[in-house]
């Protein structure tokens, strides 16, 4: 996993990432993060049961984390700066909906049970689906919408509001959507 400052867990220059405070810039950093979560299990050996469990739960950390930021904050923003893309906002929270449950489950689930890897399989489909659909359908709206300064003025909130996200993927809004 990328080091991250500890103020506001960003990657800071001194850890290897450029600075940004974009929103968008952000939030797709967050995907890059836990894409790399998932290729790394994808390419653990059937044996490689500790190395998995440490996987999910830096998986199921990141994604409870990044969930939060874009429920609390980019969502509702996003949704009033750019009403007609309100229908992406709510499929995106269903899709949300759908992650947390599965995260919860895997956080109880040991990486012996026969399920444990089908279920991380499509956890790792869900997922990506629902970033390939904000990046390459939602978010260039939102940018052209919003513009550089007010996605800037946004990523800083996104930035500040992350020390108080919750570690607990059923605590989120979309968990009761
Ligand atoms: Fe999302
Ligand atoms: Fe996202």
């Amino acid at each position: 996993m990328p080091r991250r400052c500890a103020r506001c867990l960003c990657r800071g220059p001194e850890n290897g990432g450029a600075v940004s405070t974009d929103a968008i810039v952000l939030l797709k950093d967050d995907h890059k993060t836990v894409e790399q979560l998932f290729k790394k299990f994808e390419q653990a050996g059937d044996g490689a049961l500790v190395t998995k469990r440490k996987l999910v739960d830096a998986m199921i950390e990141e994604l409870t984390v990044h969930a939060f930021i874009e429920e609390t904050i980019f969502y509702p923003t996003a949704r009033e700066a750019v009403p007609e893309t309100e229908d992406h906002v709510l499929e995106s929270v269903e899709e949300h909906h759908v992650v947390v449950w599965m995260l919860s489950e895997l956080a109880e689930l040991p990486p012996e049970a026969e399920n444990f890897d089908a279920k991380v399989t499509v956890l790792i489909e869900n997922v990506r689906h629902h970033v390939e659909e904000e990046e390459q359908e939602w978010f260039p709206e939102v940018r052209a919408a919003m513009g550089r300064k007010r996605l800037q003025e946004l990523g800083e909130r996104l930035i500040a509001a992350k020390p108080e996200a919750p570690r607990d993927p059923l605590s989120l809004r979309s968990a009761r959507a």
